[in-house]
């Protein structure tokens, strides 16, 4: 990335720009690629646990647009890639809205520059951590009507966010989601990697803007959902979730977990 927009320091990583660059993209800098070069180092196949994932998003939209949502909610966008959330959406349901919401300005220079023109997608700085800001900001709430179904999107993203923070969180946006709506979550897990390991991991994002990786075990990521029943196949590796007949599969392997599900709020 030649440009440095304010507000930005370019010596900091930040989580957007690591996941850019294992994803194969070019919005990073030098000290983004060496903070993603040492998670590579402790998780050899992060690049293929960020592939799953974003599969695993673009198929949690489409099942959503299939099952009659049009309203997204997408808290921890990232930055622009190949097949983002409002392309898939308007695809499928050109009649869809979509709400982007993420606490990185880098990001949100990003999507408004590719959204300019997009009537249907809005894209807001706010943070996850502090759920009525994003639920009561008026541009949200003139864009889509929370009294509807919506698809809420928490996709790599509460791994960033300590226990304290993080579940009281999800707890407000799922009291305030209409029934018929859906709860998207994927969300890193190191239950087979050795405590050095895992610590290793933990400094890297620790340095970074986001301050924390709270890596979590499968139990404690289900409790993301609350009371509300998970469809099918349940919470399991973002590349196992609905994948079509003859797609080839992203292998799960030791040391890179993750798990990827979506409830439907009654
Ligand atoms: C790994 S990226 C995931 C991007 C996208 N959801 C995906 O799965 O492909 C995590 C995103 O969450 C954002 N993020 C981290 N902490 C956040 C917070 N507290 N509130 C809002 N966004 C946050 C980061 O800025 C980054 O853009």
């Amino acid at each position: 990335m030649d440009k440095v927009p304010p507000k930005i320091d370019p010596t900091v990583p930040s989580p957007a720009r690591i996941y850019d660059y294992l994803l194969g993209g070019k919005d990073n800098f030098a000290s983004d690629r060496a903070a993603a070069e040492k998670v590579l180092q402790l998780s050899p196949n992060a690049r293929e646990v960020a592939r799953a994932n974003r599969r695993f998003l673009i198929r949690a939209v489409e099942y959503m647009t299939q099952q009659g949502i049009r309203q997204f909610l997408d808290i921890g966008t990232g930055l622009p890639t190949q097949e983002n959330v409002h392309q898939v959406a308007l695809r499928h349901a050109p009649d869809s809205r979509v709400v982007y919401v993420d606490n990185d300005p880098i990001v949100l220079t990003h999507a408004r520059a590719l959204l300019a023109d997009e009537k249907r997608v809005v894209a807001v700085e706010g943070d996850l951590r502090r759920p009525e800001s994003i639920l009561d900001n008026p541009q949200v709430t003139k864009h889509i009507d929370l009294g509807q179904p919506v698809g809420l999107l928490l996709v790599a993203v509460l791994h960033f966010i300590p226990d304290e923070a993080a579940y009281p969180a999800v707890a407000k946006l799922r009291d305030r989601l209409a029934p018929g709506s859906h709860l998207a979550i994927s969300h890193i897990s190191a239950e087979d990697l050795d405590e050095k390991t895992v610590q290793e991991g933990k400094q890297v994002y620790a340095k970074s803007s986001a301050g924390a990786l709270v890596p979590r075990s499968r139990g404690d990521i289900q409790r993301f959902f609350g009371e509300y029943g998970l469809v099918e196949p349940g919470l399991v590796w973002p590349d196992d979730w609905r994948r079509t007949e003859g797609e080839d599969r992203i292998p799960r392997m030791q040391g890179s977990d993750c798990y990827a599900g979506v409830a439907i709020v009654r």
